[in-house]
């Protein structure tokens, strides 16, 4: 079931995706060579703690820590440990605040130092994908226009697409009804409706498309070893078109 949210829900959603955005606007200062994910996962849940709100992935079926950090090769789920980011390292950070029981959901990727050609192209088109994903976003039409013009994107720009995991409904629940691949065909789907709210989050990887589970259990790499990039917004569908919530 999509939930369509309330004024007062939308308020509160609202709230939490700011808080969201925050901390991850806090962590970025200290994506720098020599610091480990490990010390940015603490740094993270000590900020959400001082703004008054809850980590949402920590316990989120058994996900142990605040955020997801995956470089490199990892696409996501990449579980804080005490590797050294280094410069030419690319990180995406997936995190989700929960505020007063209402939740936002994020990710961006971010070079560590200089980084390549490579991932600089990689970079800049997953991130544009995720716009051209929002455009989409309007009444009347559905999620298989959202998925259309992320695949299409990333097909123009030669680069793999994630298709196992996929955007969620969101706010009330971290993971709500509809999925949101990042694939799919115009036209079909759930139809959009103003107040329901959606994380749309392309996961792209410079080369092939497979994935493999990690032994940690969590941490998604890319089979072939490129590097792999993911962003998210959380975004609100208006009257009018859309109101991205995780940004400012
Ligand atoms: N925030 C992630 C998402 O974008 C969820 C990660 S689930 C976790 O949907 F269990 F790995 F934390
Ligand atoms: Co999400």
């Amino acid at each position: 079931m999509i939930i369509i949210k309330s004024d007062r829900e939308i308020q509160l959603i609202k709230e939490a995706c700011n808080k969201t955005r925050e901390t991850i606007e806090y962590l970025e200062e200290f994506i720098k060579p020599g610091i480990t994910t490990r010390k940015l996962d603490a740094l993270a849940e000590e900020y959400i703690h001082k703004i008054g709100c809850i980590p949402a992935l920590k316990n989120y079926e058994g996900y142990p820590n605040t955020i997801c950090a995956s470089v490199n090769d990892a696409v996501v789920h990449g579980i804080p440990n005490d590797y050294i980011l280094k410069e030419g390292d690319i990180i995406s950070i997936d995190l989700s605040v929960s505020y007063k029981g209402y939740y936002g959901d994020m990710a961006k990727t971010y070079p560590v130092g200089n980084i390549d050609k490579e991932k600089q192209y990689l970079i800049k088109h997953t991130e544009e994908s995720l716009y051209q994903g929002i455009e989409q976003v309007k009444p009347n039409n559905r999620i298989g226009d959202i998925s259309n013009a992320v695949e299409n994107y990333a097909k123009k720009h030669k680069l793999g697409i994630v298709r196992e995991l996929v955007g969620h409904g969101v706010g009330i629940e971290i993971h709500e009804d509809p999925n949101v691949p990042n694939y799919g065909k115009k036209g079909i789907g759930p139809m959009l409706k103003p107040g329901m709210i959606i994380a749309i989050e392309p996961m792209l990887n410079l080369k092939g498309e497979e994935i493999y589970l990690e032994e940690d259990d969590w941490t998604i790499k890319t089979q072939d070893g490129s590097p792999s990039a993911h962003f998210e917004h959380t975004v609100l569908v208006t009257k009018e078109g859309y109101n991205i919530l995780t940004k400012r």
